[in-house]
């Protein structure tokens, strides 16, 4: 036995010793977050339920570490799947923040690539690449936005397999200060991960990001609007609830980003008609007050497609 084992042995404490882990919880500031994220997402439920039980994972892991009960640290490796517009990018930002204050990246903050900023056009690019969103992403959380891209089966010479092989390595090496999350559609990620079983093996936690109901786009608008001060008058919601039943079936439909999208719109259009009506004074109410004209020529209604083409290019902010 050498002295350090004795040392630390002497160091562990009896098992009888006492930890608080609501004061733990407290001390985290992690509620905070947590409440955010109660806050700020409508619905969602199952996504909120996986999100409290890993914090409360990460929070056990911490207490056991204080207690000397030394275990691996757990992989926290994530797959969000789910439809444009579901509030993936909106979660992992969240998840960065948690992991961050319980400890377990040391900056907690998100970088949020795609295929093109992983993958170059010419041998030698891609290594250099990949290395380099992984240097800023390290400390923090490495979003990887529809990350099925990087593997091309169909293209012999295609260097997406040399970007994965990278991040694999970082992804097992570097497990305790750097957390990747993968984003995208569910079906496509499961072919990913039939063919890249090596991937899937690093990834502990999958999360599924339901569509969103009708009746919760309609309090997504609300919460958007209130959150810029803006209301729908009574007869404007149910214009907007109805623009909801159609938007949904039309193509490229995007949750809650064709909400947020309608919205723009629908703001253009207020201050349009506030402008044209421009001969009379205005009051707070006028301002703040979103009106079923402002919904209702939409193209949704008229020509029944949409405005414009919401959910075609994902944005990764
Ligand atoms: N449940 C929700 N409640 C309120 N706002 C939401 C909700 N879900 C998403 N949003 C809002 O909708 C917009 C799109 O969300 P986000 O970018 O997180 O979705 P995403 O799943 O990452 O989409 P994409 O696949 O298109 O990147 C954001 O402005 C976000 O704030
Ligand atoms: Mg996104």
């Amino acid at each position: 036995m050498s002295e350090t084992d004795e040392d630390t042995q002497t160091e562990i404490p009896p098992d009888d010793t006492e930890v608080d882990l609501e004061a733990e919880f407290h001390s985290s500031n992690v509620q905070e977050v947590l409440d955010k994220l109660d806050r700020e997402l409508v619905g969602l439920i199952p996504v909120k339920t996986r999100i409290r039980e890993t914090a409360a994972l990460l929070l056990v892991d911490r207490v056991r570490k204080q207690m000397q009960l030394s275990s691996e640290t757990p992989t926290l490796h994530m797959c969000f799947t789910g439809n444009p517009g579901t509030g993936k990018t909106t979660v992992a930002l969240r998840m960065a923040e948690i992991l961050h204050r319980l400890g377990y990246v040391r900056e907690g903050h998100l970088v949020s690539v795609t295929r093109d900023d992983l993958v170059g056009q010419y041998i030698g690019h891609t290594a250099p690449k990949t290395k380099e969103v992984i240097k800023k992403a390290m400390g923090g959380v490495l979003f990887i936005d529809e990350a099925y891209y990087l593997y091309r089966p169909e293209n012999e010479r295609d260097y997406g397999q040399e970007s994965i092989e990278i991040l694999l390595q970082v992804m097992e090496n570097n497990r305790d200060d750097l957390v990747v999350i993968l984003a995208g559609y569910k079906d496509k990620m499961d072919r990913f991960f039939h063919s890249n079983p090596g991937m899937r093996s690093r990834i502990a936690h999958h999360i599924d990001f339901p569509d969103y109901r009708p009746d919760e786009l309609l309090a997504i608008a609300r919460l958007m609007l209130a959150e810029q001060n803006y209301r729908f008058s009574p007869e404007a919601e149910k214009a907007f609830a109805q623009y909801i039943e159609k938007r949904r079936q039309l193509e490229h439909f995007a949750n809650a980003r064709s909400i947020r999208n309608a919205l723009d719109r629908a703001r253009l259009r207020q201050a349009n008609r506030l402008f044209a009506g421009a001969g009379r004074k205005l009051t707070k109410r006028d301002l703040m007050t979103l009106e079923p004209d402002d919904i209702l020529v939409s193209r949704v209604f008229s020509e029944g497609r949409p405005d414009t083409v919401d959910g075609a290019v994902p944005e990764n902010t």
